[in-house]
């Protein structure tokens, strides 16, 4: 007889926000929490580029997001988080957003007159996407803006607006002539502020998470908008960038850009005990009470050991949560449910091939990479590899020239189980 399924709904991975979630990965939280409280202390640089790295559902939004509340609440800088999961599809409507959010946030928390006024005209500025000289001119003119000749965003406005004190007088510009508010105009204004801001004493921090869901992986020209935003985000100067980056997307230039790198390793099957715990007593009794009589939390202690991702165990969970479990879960029954769950998920992919691609990974369960030649000796054909990485049964470790391949964090229960 098989039994009720448990349908607590408590594991949805994308339902993550709520910070009584987060299971705290000690060392790792306390690590990230000290590095970035040594930039952003009083009498520190209050500017570095971090990079926080990593598979894809390791943890790294989770983590990033814990360290940085923890040092905003204790050092009060400006803080900005823009989730380019959110901000619709290209590098344009991320950084408007970028721009908007900064803007705001400083008219919210920033008591310093010329910030505000500053903080008023990128409102204003990343609204449009062109504005006329005129326009221009007057939303310039304000005294509260305070621009001096050494400033940044004095020598910006001069060159991209002809207007303002950093004008070259050379120049006449038709009032009714068009500036294109558009993706490199947006980068110069958002750092000319950050910049003069720091001048000023005020630091901020950018929280940049996702930042590889501003385009799709499938496609190679997203991949290469992808870089070049990253690229731009880690050579900000004027505040303390975190952005996080899922390695396949992370370019060897971009190594080099950061100052520092954050490589948020797998959980262990404790940890992610913990992550069931917390997403449980989050939902309340009677759910606790479902999953018990489903025989959940001894089939949450089985998957612990199978993976280290927390997004994969997640999403294992989700689904078995939905279904009818048999009363005696033995290994086979077992396997017979995760069959499903990939053959819904990967769809693209047979049963049989998941099978192919999972024996070259068992061969040593360790060794998490494995090479388009040793995929290829495993019985892969070329064909298939694409196929699996499209699908994404497989990830390569950069998209754009892929030298190594692993198995989808959500598949690791065919190596394990
Ligand atoms: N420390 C944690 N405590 C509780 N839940 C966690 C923790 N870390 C990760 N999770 C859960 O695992 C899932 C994936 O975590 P997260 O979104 O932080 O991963 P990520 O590395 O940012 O993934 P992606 O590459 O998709 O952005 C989330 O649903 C989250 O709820
Ligand atoms: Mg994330």
């Amino acid at each position: 007889m098989p039994r009720r399924p448990s349908r607590s709904a408590c594991f949805q991975p994308d339902n993550y926000r709520t910070p009584e979630l987060f299971a705290d990965r000690d060392a790792l939280t306390e690590h990230l929490t000290e590095t970035l409280r040594c930039f952003l202390e009083p009498g520190a640089p209050g500017e570095a580029r971090i990079l926080v790295r990593g598979q894809r559902g390791i943890g790294k939004s989770m983590v990033s997001r814990r360290a940085i509340d923890r040092v905003v609440t204790e050092l009060g800088p400006l803080f900005v988080e823009v989730d380019a999961a959110r901000t619709g599809h290209g590098p344009e409507p991320f950084l408007r957003q970028l721009a908007r959010a900064l803007a705001q946030e400083a008219l919210r928390n920033s008591t310093d007159p010329t910030l505000c006024a500053r903080a008023e005209l990128i409102l204003e500025l990343a609204s449009q996407s062109k504005v006329q000289h005129k326009t221009a001119r007057t939303l310039t003119k304000s005294a509260a803006l305070n621009l001096k000749l050494d400033d940044k965003l004095t020598d910006f406005l001069g060159v991209e607006l002809s207007v303002g004190l950093g004008a070259s007088r050379a120049v006449t510009v038709e009032e009714s002539t068009e500036h294109q508010i558009d993706v490199p105009f947006l980068q110069g204004l958002i750092q000319a502020f950050l910049v003069d801001a720091l001048a000023l004493g005020q630091m901020t921090i950018l929280f940049i998470d996702n930042l590889d869901q501003v385009g799709y992986a499938e496609i190679e020209e997203d991949v290469r908008r992808v870089t070049d935003l990253a690229r731009y985000l880690l050579s900000m100067d004027g505040c303390l960038v975190v952005a996080n980056l899922r390695t396949e997307f992370v370019s060897t230039d971009l190594r080099k850009l950061q100052s520092y790198a954050v490589e948020v390793l797998g959980m262990s099957p404790a940890e992610l005990m913990q992550v069931y715990e917390a997403r449980v007593e989050a939902r309340g009794r009677d759910a606790r009470a479902k999953l018990e009589e489903a025989g959940m939390p001894q089939l949450a202690a089985t998957l612990s050991e199978w993976t280290d991702n927390a997004w994969g165990f997640l999403c294992w969970l989700a689904y078995l949560d939905l279904q009818p479990l048999p009363d005696e879960l033995s290994p086979a029954a077992l396997l017979a449910l995760m069959r499903r769950y990939a053959e819904t998920q990967y769809t693209g992919v047979t049963w049989e091939e998941l099978t192919w691609l999972s024996g070259v990974y068992k061969s040593a369960p360790s060794k998490l990479w494995r090479t388009e030649d040793e995929l290829r000796r495993g019985g892969l054909s070329e064909e298939l590899i694409k196929r699996a990485c499209k699908y994404g049964a497989l990830v390569p470790d950069w998209l754009l020239s892929p030298d190594r391949y692993m198995l989808a964090p959500g598949l690791m229960f065919l190596i394990r189980g």
